[in-house]
């Protein structure tokens, strides 16, 4: 049996509906028990079971502090050693995505897996071209962006979500792997193109001060500035073919995942 975890988020449910196509019947698990799912929030550790979960889609979960994210990730994985899960499919981040901000909990939670009693995959996802889209803002008819020339090796969501299905359907051909799931690199304005409209380059500053005025949790600045500067500078380009194989097609093209993704006016 296939359990799939933060089915009410937009990775989890995209993962539950790659398995159902592929014609799995997986279960699934979310905080609230929204949608038939168990009731599994990592924040309280008695409502975390896995008894019967032969593969357990860890989903990361949710953007907090690390050191509740690490808590919440021992929680899941200490209950998979637990309750005899055999094989656990973890959604990490991009080898490259080691100077952002929110990288710790992630390489935390590989290592933590790779020391458990549990076979494993890792899967280290790229950033999603629907974050790149949603991170340049909309300012009159052009388009503002603090990325500057530097590209970025996005990935539609609807991809990874396949990925992970085709890992979770035959887990013993993938143990022991870590992935690098991302796509070809796409710029600010390769977007600005597909929509055909000018592009303004903001500093780092200007962006800092734009997010000063947004509605965001303490920790929020600090992460999303460490995807600027690292887009920016070159830091996030990198490619790989393991999407592609374990895909069996093409990547969707994610310049346009991306302009559809763009902030409202
Ligand atoms: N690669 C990228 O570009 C990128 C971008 C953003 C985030 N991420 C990471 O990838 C994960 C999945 O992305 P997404 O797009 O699906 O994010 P999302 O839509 O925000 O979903 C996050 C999921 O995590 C669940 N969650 C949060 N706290 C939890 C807890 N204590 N116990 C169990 N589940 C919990 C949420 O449940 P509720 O709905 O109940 O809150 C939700 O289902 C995120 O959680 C984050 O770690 C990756």
């Amino acid at each position: 049996m296939i359990l799939v975890t933060g089915t009410t988020g937009q990775l989890g449910s995209a993962i539950l509906d790659a398995l159902t196509t592929r014609g799995a019947a997986p279960l699934a698990s979310n905080r609230s028990g929204q949608g038939g799912a168990q009731r599994i929030d990592f924040d309280d550790p008695d409502t975390v079971s896995f008894v019967g979960v032969d593969t357990l889609v860890l989903v990361s979960a949710g953007e907090a502090e690390d050191d509740v994210v690490i808590a919440r990730h021992e929680t899941a994985i200490a209950a998979a050693e637990r309750d005899g899960v055999q094989h656990v499919v973890y959604t990490s981040l991009t080898s490259a995505g080691d100077h952002l901000a929110f990288a710790l909990a992630h390489r935390w939670t590989e290592r933590r897996l790779q020391h458990s009693s549990l076979s494993w995959t890792v899967l280290r996802n790229g950033l999603y071209a629907e974050l790149f889209g949603s991170l340049l803002a909309r300012s009159g008819d052009s388009l503002g962006s603090a990325f500057g020339d530097g590209a970025l090796a996005a990935v539609a969501r609807a991809d990874l979500a396949e990925a992970a299905a085709a890992v979770a359907m035959a887990p013993s051909d993938h143990v022991g792997h870590n992935y690098d799931l991302v796509g070809e690199p796409i710029t600010a304005a390769q977007v600005a193109d597909h929509l055909a409209v000018p592009l303004r380059t903001l500093s780092l500053a200007e962006q800092r001060m734009a997010l000063a005025e947004a509605p965001l949790k303490p920790f929020q600045p600090a992460m999303l500035m460490s995807i600027f500067t690292g887009v920016r500078h070159g830091f996030l380009d990198g490619t790989s073919d393991d999407l592609r194989a374990l895909l069996g097609r093409e990547p969707a093209d994610t310049v346009a995942v991306a302009a559809a993704a763009l902030p409202p006016r």
